[in-house]
């Protein structure tokens, strides 16, 4: 089965723990947690609105650190623009996230969405 390689990948354990490991379990088949929770691209860095390299890395870093303390990582590509705009703020709040550190998790998961499926 493709899931015990995936989670064995020294890169989706530092990153996700086992929250994400299980949600690997319970699905059908485990993408990994690149191409759920892409690395920053040159796509992504060409969507508006216009964002930094470092801004959006650290968006990603907030999601893989800071977005798994009480469920898994929803994937970008989970929800539309709107959808996530619903959500973002309550959970950037139970986050505890500064404004600058929401903003930046916006950013990432906003330019993920505007380029799923993430180029491939
Ligand atoms: C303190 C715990 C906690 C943290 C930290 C947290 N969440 Fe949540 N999250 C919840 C709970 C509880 C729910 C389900 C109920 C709700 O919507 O409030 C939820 C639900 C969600 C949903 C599904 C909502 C829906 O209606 O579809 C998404 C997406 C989500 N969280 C994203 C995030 C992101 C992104 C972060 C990081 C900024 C985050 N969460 C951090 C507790 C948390």
């Amino acid at each position: 089965m493709t899931w015990r390689t995936d989670i064995s990948t020294p890169g989706a354990l530092r990153f996700t723990g086992g929250l994400l490991a299980s949600a690997c379990l319970a699905a059908a088949s485990c993408a990994g947690v690149d191409s759920r929770v892409p690395s920053v691209s040159d796509a992504m860095l060409a969507a508006p609105p216009a964002h930094s390299k470092q801004s959006l890395e650290n968006g990603r870093r907030l999601l893989l650190t800071a977005c798994n303390r009480c469920h898994r990582v929803y994937e970008p590509a989970s929800r539309d623009v709107g959808a996530w705009d619903s959500v973002l703020p309550a959970m950037a709040h139970k986050a505890g996230l500064s404004e600058a550190d929401a903003s930046d998790l916006r950013g990432y998961i906003m330019a993920a969405v505007q380029t799923a499926p993430y180029g491939r």
